[in-house]
């Protein structure tokens, strides 16, 4: 429980953390809150004399100053209360803007590897469901509860004041009522916390079946996802339900008890009053209190289960604000195409080298012991079969992951001590899953080098080969992709992502399988007209056809992680090892 309350806690003062950076309206608001909650505790008080005095003295003119007076405050506490409402409707959308700024921002700088093993769901959720149950806490649970514990505290010590007796009698029902609010927050807690996970869950379902759509339909899987999707649906539906359950429950079961309370109070006041204990006018302002008393209880109840729900979707967002960023310092920069080093300045050339480079995802090691050089000029090729390691070593250089051991070097200078990027601006690259984006397919190009002007795009699609197919487009250069390029083949796809990868003429340039769509005569046209392109710089080739790589100046066979043989094409068959195995379709790439 300590624990629970511990991460409430940890949760709100994250939360107020934000409704903070607008103090000026949060110290307005709070001030309209107490202005409000005071107006609440003073009216009842002003019936006392109006009942003891004014009535029975006939005195009309003191009756409609008090009554005038009452209106004055009962008006005072409307307007504070509006005003109140409005200034936290601000409050929580700017709030609410800044944790999903803060959040988009985060998940920017968070390295690649802490993106494993999440589905874009958990993502999705955080930026739907928890920011919602954020909006509604910040919303009305913050002030309502100020105003509930002000008013509880207020009208309690009226009530002392009028009659500590009675209050005895009509404390034993606000400990019951307290009771409830306990056991019910407790038990809905859970639930929520349940709830809000199998909404992510249901979240990441949708949004994985939606993009493989065309993977369930031409494997027949329409009826397993939708019944998967129903499994879902119902542990979400059956979650909220407790949830919902446990805290409709108790505002019966308050305000049953009030009523009870009220009912006992208000026989045991009467007897006091013939007793002469207290007056009739104190009786009737202790009822009006006592009316007042359980508001509270039931309003912070109520409010405190849209805390509870907003904790869980708070700790959610906390633990994606929490993690640690990419490191992107680093002592080596680079400034007008040289390395500013501690000892002086080095060309920035694109040399790479690994130097015994062994990496691991989790426990099993997929890279052992990985030596080479490219130098400039050179066409380094990387051949095997899959899941040999390929994609992984053009990870490590683009430092989407830092290797377990060994050593990475971009001309001479350890990776690991440039700043990030500026070792990434060294890179032209093409990456296995290629990924367009939603806009023209001149924007698209142009994602590579921002500063390039139309006419760079267009030789960038002419050395990609991707010139001819964008010319007969009804909309040319300025067609629109849609949905990470749907409306265009997988080739087609590649070339548009091949122009974008040497657009700003890096000097290293990274392609992963990036022709494995294309068909052969194109990928040679490209390659020739890369030929040109590359002169002077450092390409790093993994090809899928061993064609394609014939020209390489050594081309690196991996399996399971090492480097089995090294060497030019005709090397390699002389040596009639694996290359050979593979090149005459002994062994066949799988
Ligand atoms: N993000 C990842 N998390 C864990 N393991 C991975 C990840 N990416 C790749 N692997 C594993 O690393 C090995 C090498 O993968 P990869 O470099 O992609 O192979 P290749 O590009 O040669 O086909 C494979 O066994 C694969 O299962
Ligand atoms: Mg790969």
């Amino acid at each position: 429980m300590k624990q629970k309350n511990a991460s409430v806690w940890k949760a709100v003062r994250f939360l107020l953390g934000y409704v903070l950076r607008n103090r000026a309206l949060a110290v307005i608001c709070t001030v309209c809150v107490v202005l409000n909650s005071l107006c609440g505790i003073a009216a009842p008080y002003l019936l006392r004399p109006i009942i003891n005095d004014y009535i029975p003295a006939g005195a009309a003119g003191k009756l409609v100053r008090a009554v005038i007076l009452l209106g004055g405050i009962y008006l005072l506490g409307v307007l504070s209360a509006w005003v109140s409402a409005r200034l936290m409707i601000r409050i929580s959308q700017k709030t609410t803007r800044d944790i999903r700024n803060d959040l988009f921002a985060r998940i920017q700088t968070l390295p690649v590897s802490s993106l494993d093993g999440k589905t874009h769901g958990d993502f999705m959720s955080c930026f739907t469901g928890d920011i919602e149950t954020i909006n509604d806490a910040v919303n009305t649970a913050l002030n309502n509860i100020l105003s509930g514990i002000i008013t509880f505290v207020g009208v309690v010590t009226m009530m002392l004041l009028i009659s500590p007796l009675l209050c005895l009698i009509s404390a034993c029902f606000l400990a019951a009522m307290y009771s409830l609010v306990r056991f019910s927050g407790s038990r809905s807690r859970f639930y929520f916390q349940r709830q809000q996970k199998q909404l992510g869950a249901l979240n990441g379902y949708i949004q994985e079946i939606i993009s493989g759509l065309k993977v369930v339909k031409v494997t027949g899987h329409e009826a397993q996802a939708v019944e998967g999707f129903q499994s879902h649906n119902r542990g979400l539906t059956e979650s909220a339900n407790a949830a919902q359950t446990f805290a409709g429950i108790l505002m019966p079961a308050l305000g049953g008890t009030a009523s009870i309370n009220t009912a006992v109070s208000l026989c045991a006041g009467a007897v006091f009053v013939i007793l002469g204990w207290i007056d009739l006018g104190s009786l009737v302002a202790y009822s009006q209190y006592l009316s007042q008393a359980g508001r509270p209880v039931a309003t912070i109840s109520n409010q405190w289960n849209l805390i509870l729900a907003a904790t869980a979707g708070t700790e959610r967002i906390m633990e994606v604000l929490s993690q640690e960023p990419e490191p992107v310092s680093g002592s080596v920069t680079l400034s007008e195409g040289s390395w500013r080093t501690d000892s002086g300045s080095v060309a920035c050339r694109g040399a790479v080298e690994f130097r015994n480079v062994s990496f691991s995802y989790g426990e099993t090691e997929v890279l052992h012991d990985i030596s080479f050089t490219a130098e400039p000029g050179q066409k380094i090729a990387l051949v095997g079969s899959t899941g040999a390691g390929k994609t992984t070593i053009l990870s490590l250089l683009t430092r989407f992951y830092e290797p377990c051991g060994g050593q990475i070097l971009l001309d001479g200078i350890p990776a690991g001590d440039i700043r990030l990027a500026d070792l990434r601006s060294c890179f032209g690259a093409v990456l296995q899953d290629t990924h367009l984006f939603t806009d023209t397919v001149r924007e698209n190009i142009r994602f590579g080098d921002p500063e390039a002007d139309d006419a760079a795009v267009v030789r960038a699609a002419e050395l990609a080969s991707a010139d001819f197919f964008l010319s007969h487009l009804p909309e040319g250069y300025d067609s629109m992709l849609s949905g990470d390029g749907g409306n265009l083949s997988a080739g087609q796809r590649q070339l548009i992502a091949i122009a974008r990868g040497i657009i700003a003429g890096r000097p290293v340039l990274l392609l992963d399988e990036a022709t494995a769509s294309v068909d052969t005569w194109t990928e040679h046209q490209i390659e020739q007209g890369m030929d040109r392109l590359m002169e002077g710089r450092t390409v790093l080739i993994i090809a899928h056809r061993l064609s394609t790589v014939r020209n390489a100046d050594c081309i690196l066979v991996l399996e399971q992680g090492r480097i089995l043989e090294r060497g030019t094409h005709q090397e390699l068959l002389d040596r009639k090892g694996r290359y050979y195995d593979l090149y005459t379709g002994a062994v066949e790439l799988s």
